[in-house]
């Protein structure tokens, strides 16, 4: 049977998604998934697109523990980027080899040579790359919240900074190319500005909020790295508040929206702001199913709502 119900599919740039949610980067491990999924996790895949946890050039053992914890409405994280660096991360590639759904790189550094290295290693491996034993991999997310190492500051709180990674990315590759804003600045667009005007497609928002935890028996922070970022329902108003304002200011940008999608509506509530991709974080800590149970719900509120398509929701919090 046809169905005449809305149309699901979204252009994020040159990508096309069959829906409008991903993963939010460092928040779901496909291969840790399909190990606990009884099934072909991958014929199952329930996102759009696969955002992996951030790689940098290289290995990171992150920060020290405790590293996690809930907050009121939301969590604290001081992961510390822990990865295994490009080169062997590029070795589990072949496992993810049977993805369908195209893959979307999150890439991090603390200079902009490191983030290009990355993005150079990647881009050699897969012109060299035989047939079938690489995902589809076609853009990448600039994650600009580590510190800059002239400055200690983060890059994303600085347009130049931001600007001088972008750019060093852009000469890199051809592929689409986010950048992944920081919240911790107080005008998100100015961020945004230098990002697309270095040659960034698309923009991502928001990373977490620099926050802090207390132990409530010592009062010393709970945190190993004394600091973290807050994420989760707590901050879903401000996120929504910065999608809708780069929003306005870049409006034929593609932008993938986040903070606190708990929940189908949730993920409306980001496309009306402009949000053009809806990336699902903090969720993925509370049940395996959370993605397809969100998926299912924001289908059924596009159907309810009598939308013809993700498209015409689209911005609908902007207009007058
Ligand atoms: C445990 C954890 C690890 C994260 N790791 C990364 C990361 O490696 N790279 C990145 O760009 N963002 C990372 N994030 C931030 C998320 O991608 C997302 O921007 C943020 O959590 C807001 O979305 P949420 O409220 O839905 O969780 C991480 C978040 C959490 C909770």
């Amino acid at each position: 049977m046809i169905s005449d119900g809305p149309q699901h599919s979204v252009s994020l740039g040159p990508i096309l998604l069959d829906h409008p949610l991903v993963d939010a980067s460092g928040t779901f491990d496909l291969l840790e998934y399909s190990r606990r999924y009884d099934g072909d996790y991958f014929a199952d895949f329930p996102y759009a697109a696969y955002v992996p946890k951030t790689v940098t050039a290289d290995a990171r053992t992150g920060n020290p523990a405790p590293r996690v914890t809930e907050t009121p409405s939301g969590m604290i994280n001081a992961i510390g980027l822990e990865n295994p660096g490009i080169h062997a991360w590029i070795d589990q590639l072949p496992e993810w080899a049977s993805l369908r759904q195209p893959v979307i790189v999150s890439v991090g550094g603390n200079e902009p040579e490191q983030y290009a290295a990355v993005i150079a290693a990647l881009e050699a491996h897969l012109a060299a790359a035989a047939a079938g034993t690489a995902p589809r991999i076609e853009g990448y997310e600039l994650n600009v919240s580590c510190p800059n190492v002239s400055s200690g500051l983060q890059i994303g709180a600085d347009p130049s900074a931001t600007a001088e990674v972008v750019a060093a990315c852009r000469e890199a590759t051809d592929r689409f190319l986010l950048a992944k804003l920081t919240p911790n600045v107080r005008d998100v667009t100015e961020a945004g500005a230098a990002a697309l005007g270095a040659g960034a497609d698309g923009l991502s928002l928001v990373n977490t909020f620099k926050a802090m935890v207390l132990d409530r028996q010592t009062l010393k922070p709970f945190l190993g790295n004394r600091t973290g970022g807050l994420c989760g329902p707590a901050i879903k108003p401000i996120a929504l508040r910065m999608v809708a304002e780069v929003a306005q200011a870049f409006p034929d940008t593609p932008i993938v929206g986040m903070g606190g999608v708990m929940t189908g509506l949730d993920a409306l509530e980001f496309i009306a702001c402009g949000a053009t991709a809806v990336a699902v974080g903090a969720a993925n800590f509370t049940a395996f199913e959370a993605p397809s149970r969100i998926l299912q719900e924001l289908r059924d509120e596009l159907e309810a709502r009598g939308f013809a398509s993700v498209a015409e929701a689209r911005g609908m919090a902007l207009r007058a």
